[in-house]
């Protein structure tokens, strides 16, 4: 009988695509997927170390397998990803949860099979923690999330060093893919059935795959794939964002007409304190262009709430911030300290009450511009990517809009991975609701 995983992941989306690259490596080897933890005989756990609470919920889930591994010794434990590069986290596992059996971090993801086959005949523990990047492996397999729609990873790690931001660390310095492999890679998706493509970096405004391609010569190139429906790019920083990136928005008509701009503070004097390198002056021309350049384009970004040192008055330029925008929506955090990092050193923490109540006011302000914003899509017409049926019933078609707005609505499983017409009826915070045209 062949042996079955289970792979649980924590954080971005860098981290689910590690996990589609693991699960491609098992079902080479010949392992099965199952849907619950219970029933594998390996299970993995890919971390986060972004924010305290996902350290939190890690060692809760490791808490949950002892039991497991008591009653049968045979199952096998792996933890991977952002945290196990961090010396503090592999000492607090081997000290107080031995019945962990594999352990790697980010950077040698491609040596998993080999420790997986080592710890089933040597019983025995496996460590393989390689501190930085080096050559960039390429031809991995990877099981997707869905079939239409693939991540396609074109840059490793982070030179920026935000000063809350544990991520330069753990996903070592900026390396870029060959544009050769990026695009073959892309085109044996098509191939197998793919309409959109994620391509995903830390930052990836930054790629440099060769002297002659920078990140919008590489859309250039993807624009020009028969066959490919939607490209869209995730994460940029806007001290990169170019007059030549907001130019292939006009001129690539495969690119999506949405971005995700991390803006993190609408206060200067805090940006300065966390090293984005822009102030919120410059943030705000920048949006005015790309609003100018492309009519329509949909926005979203993070927000920190409670940096060391927010003032209410810091905070105020936020919420300032986020009335020019006008985001579609926005991801917003409690700011959490970060071993080493620079802020887990300033003094001026903000008081956990303070920066829940910051929080809760954004978190209004930025939910009744998404209703605002989404209403006025009613009546019109959108082109959905058709990714799936909802669980509870399956006449339930929902997917995406160019500008990644989420739609629901009646269709029939044959749509799956198509892109359809859909009239919208009706807009809510979060997504919006529509029929199919007569
Ligand atoms: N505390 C809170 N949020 C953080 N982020 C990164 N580091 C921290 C931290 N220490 C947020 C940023 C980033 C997103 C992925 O996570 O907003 O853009
Ligand atoms: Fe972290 Fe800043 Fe790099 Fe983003 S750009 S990963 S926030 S250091």
């Amino acid at each position: 009988m062949s042996k079955t995983f289970h792979i649980t992941t924590f954080g971005c989306q860098m981290n689910e695509h590690d996990s589609e690259v693991m699960a491609g490596m098992l079902l080479e080897k010949g392992f099965e997927p199952v849907k619950e933890r219970r029933d594998a005989d390996v299970a993995i756990i890919n971390t986060c170390s972004v924010r305290e609470n996902a350290d939190k919920r890690f060692f809760g889930t490791l808490g949950q397998l002892k039991r497991r591994k008591k009653e049968n010794p045979d199952f096998i434990v792996c933890v991977c990803g952002c945290m196990m590069q961090q010396q503090h986290v592999i000492d607090t596992i081997k000290a107080k949860y031995p019945w962990v059996d594999i352990i790697f971090g980010t950077h040698n993801i491609h040596q998993f099979p080999e420790l997986v086959d080592n710890a089933l005949n040597e019983k025995k523990k496996q460590v393989e923690i390689w501190p930085d990047g080096g050559e960039i492996v390429e031809g991995l397999p990877a099981k997707r999330l869905f079939d239409c729609k693939a991540l396609v990873n074109i840059m490793f790690g982070c030179n920026n060093f935000c000063t809350y931001c544990i991520v330069p660390y753990t996903r070592g310095r900026e390396r870029s893919r060959r544009p050769e492999e990026i695009i073959k890679e892309v085109r044996n998706l098509v191939s197998d059935g793919v309409k959109e493509i994620m391509l995903l970096g830390q930052n990836v405004n930054s790629y440099r795959g060769d002297e002659k391609t920078d990140f919008a010569d590489l859309l250039y190139r993807l624009n020009e794939i028969d066959g490919l429906e939607r490209i869209r790019f995730m994460t940029s920083h806007p001290k990169d964002l170019s007059d030549k990136l907001i130019q292939a928005f006009v001129d690539c008509d495969k690119l999506c007409k949405n971005i995700h701009l991390p803006v993190q503070s609408g206060s200067s004097r805090i940006l300065k304190r966390m090293n984005r390198k822009y102030t919120k002056d410059a943030y705000l021309e920048l949006v005015a262009k790309l609003k100018a350049a492309v009519p329509g384009i949909t926005m979203s970004t993070d927000i920190i709430v409670g940096f060391p040192g927010e003032t209410e008055e810091d905070f105020e330029e936020t919420l300032d911030l986020v009335r020019k925008v006008r985001y579609d929506s926005a991801f917003t955090f409690l700011y959490s300290i970060r071993k080493g990092t620079p802020a887990e050193k300033y003094e001026e923490q903000v008081a956990e009450d303070v920066k829940h109540e910051r929080f809760n006011r954004l978190v209004d302000l930025i939910n009744s511009i998404s209703a605002e914003k989404n209403a006025q899509y009613t009546g019109r017409i959108e082109r959905v990517l058709v990714e799936g049926a909802s669980k509870t019933n399956s006449k339930t078609l929902s997917g995406r809009t160019d500008g990644f707005k989420l739609v629901n609505f009646e269709g029939t499983k044959d749509m799956i991975g198509n892109l359809i017409d859909v009239e919208i009826t009706e807009g809510k915070t979060f997504s919006l609701e529509g029929r199919l045209r007569k």
